[in-house]
């Protein structure tokens, strides 16, 4: 989502009452907070970014992002708003291995596994980046059984919308994974102690802690 053209169709469309349920969610989970150090992968324009530092306000929140057009309408926002003390947004392409090890006490990801060629480099990212005991919590599309499921979950939760934004939605549900999937790359990442679940009709969810 790199193009000028998808990041603005991104950032304007509304997302809030999708955004503000895995803000909600986070919270049921984790009732005691994030800690002091919250990172957000493939925060786009910052949509959950600015809900959690506002939701947070003793955490300190990074966005990261890899698309420097995602992230200049994140930081044109930052600059535009006052009363941000606790965000920041950096351009960061996963992987990136040079980055500090165990540094977050909180690692969440809206919609960016589907996004990745390699999904490992997701899990990868959230063992290296998250400190023991981290908080965990990432939510994604999960892949419809049929073509005809796609056609259905956009004419019911897209219904008018851009054009580009509907291809964009018809792809990422069709790059999506299965819950059964993520449990597998999990396995494979040796991450243990995370919680996959299948949400609502179009979501699955993983939650937990690191060990
Ligand atoms: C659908 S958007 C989700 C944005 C945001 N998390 C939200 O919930 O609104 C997916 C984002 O993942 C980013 N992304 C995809 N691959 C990435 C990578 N390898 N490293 C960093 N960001 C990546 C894209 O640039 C895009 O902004």
């Amino acid at each position: 989502m790199d193009e000028a053209q998808q990041a603005k169709a991104y950032a304007e469309a509304d997302f809030s009452a999708t955004d503000q349920a895995v803000i909600d969610r986070i919270d049921s989970l984790f009732p005691a907070g994030l800690g002091e150090r919250i990172v957000d992968l493939g925060c786009g324009p910052g949509n959950i970014s600015f809900r959690l530092a506002a939701r947070y306000p003793v955490s300190e929140v990074l966005g990261l992002d890899g698309a420097p057009a995602m992230l200049a309408i994140a930081k044109a926002r930052l600059l535009g708003e006052a009363g941000w003390p606790n965000l920041r947004f950096k351009l960061a392409v996963l992987p990136c291995p040079d980055w500090p090890a165990k540094a977050f006490s909180a690692v969440v990801s809206n919609s960016l596994l589907h996004h990745l060629h390699d999904p490992m480099v997701l899990w990868r990212t959230v063992r290296q980046l998250g400190a023991p005991g981290a908080v965990v919590y990432l939510k994604d599309l999960r892949r419809p059984g049929s073509e005809a499921a796609v056609q259905a979950l956009l004419a019911a939760h897209l219904p008018g919308a851009p054009p580009l934004l509907q291809r964009d939605y018809i792809q990422s549900l069709r790059a999506a994974f299965s819950p059964e999937e993520v449990i597998g790359q999990l396995q494979e990442a040796e991450l243990v102690g995370l919680q996959v679940s299948a949400v609502e009709d179009r979501y699955l969810e993983v939650a937990g802690r690191l060990g």
